[in-house]
């Protein structure tokens, strides 16, 4: 009996186990999923992602149209097409357990990235990863800019109470990058020394239109009063920016201070132009590759460690953050 079983057991481990796949022209397949391709800083991630694959693997890339459902549909079927790996970044980040279990039930590794799954789903199974920048960073360089113009610049405090009188428009409640940022930025500026009050917080969900609409109705709120804004990405402080120049800013003198995250290219510009204060690099290209180069190296079995990416706590890759102002935004177009 064991003699039969022997060989028979080996082409059946062989058909699971060896198949670093039954690959597209002997190339792993991956699966990737973005929660939607309208949005600019996941765009630019996106092409990184399939830069970095070109040649290497067949990569399936697919829009997730900000719909959870959607997603879960797209990631059955990268598991029924027994993709090798797949890299997810999730619509909502506590939808990741469900994730983890149907990829966990396939035994396909799963890498997220950009929008981090809560600790505990994390730790549900040793297959899964997340690619990513730490957010309370980005807060903190944020901070750290509006500190230092604040100190540079007396006539900022422009009802000369000694507070900054700011806005917060916040990207989408519930993602880390939202809160964080939100949270550390304003824990900078208090580090500092200066004392701060929120005129009003809101979010504008990343959204240079709905940033727009919000920003004029802060200012028909709180005019003048408005000493700084900031903001959890440069789509939303460039919205803040078209409104506040409808107001009469960032002419004949009239100037206020908004920051964003991303250092997206029309960002740059937007600094090259003296309007926008300063914003935090959002490393795309180095996050797209860290998403491809370990979601490579699982599908193809060589494992996490293979990488030249330093994993932290077995399941993290983490990506710096840089500030970016008018003293060094050239290196970054
Ligand atoms: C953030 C980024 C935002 C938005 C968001 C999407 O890291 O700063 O602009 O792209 O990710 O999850
Ligand atoms: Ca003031």
């Amino acid at each position: 009996m064991k003699k039969v079983l022997a060989p028979v057991l080996l082409v059946i481990l062989c058909a699971t186990a060896c198949t670093g796949g039954d690959k597209a022209g002997g190339k792993p397949k991956i699966g990737v999923a973005i929660y939607k391709f309208d949005d600019t800083f996941m765009s630019y991630t996106r092409n990184a992602i399939e830069e970095n694959g070109k040649g290497k693997a067949a990569i399936e890339v697919v829009d997730s149209q900000n719909a959870q459902p959607v997603q879960n549909d797209q990631i059955d079927a990268f598991l029924s097409k027994q993709m090798d790996a797949i890299a997810v970044n999730p619509v909502d980040r506590t939808a990741a357990a469900a994730i983890i279990e149907n990829a966990r039930a396939k035994n396909t590794p799963v890498v997220f990235f950009n929008r981090e799954p809560l600790p505990e789903d994390m730790n549900r199974w040793d297959r899964v990863y997340y690619v990513g920048a730490k957010a309370e960073e980005s807060g903190t360089m944020q901070g750290e800019i509006v500190a230092e113009y604040w100190k540079a610049h007396p006539e900022a405090d422009k009802n000369k109470d000694g507070i900054l009188q700011y806005i917060m428009l916040k990207g989408e409640p519930g993602h880390q990058d939202a809160e964080l940022r939100t949270e550390y930025s304003i824990k900078a500026v208090r580090a500092a020394g200066i004392r701060v009050e929120r005129l009003a917080e809101d979010t504008a969900m990343w959204d240079r239109p709905r940033a727009v609409e919000k920003m004029d109705a802060f200012y028909a709120r709180f005019g003048d009063r408005i000493e700084v804004v900031f903001c959890n990405n440069d789509d939303m402080a460039l919205g803040a920016i078209e409104s506040l120049r409808k107001a009469g800013y960032f002419s004949n003198n009239r100037y206020l201070p908004v920051v964003g995250v991303d250092a997206t290219a029309p960002a740059l510009q937007a600094l090259a132009e003296g309007t926008l204060l300063g914003t935090v690099l959002n490393d795309a290209q180095n996050q797209g590759k860290a998403t491809f180069d370990l979601t490579y190296a699982l599908a193809s079995g060589a494992g996490a460690d293979s990488t030249t990416w330093p994993v932290t706590d077995g399941k993290y890759i983490w990506v710096s953050y840089q500030k970016v102002t008018k003293d060094n935004y050239r290196q970054f177009q």
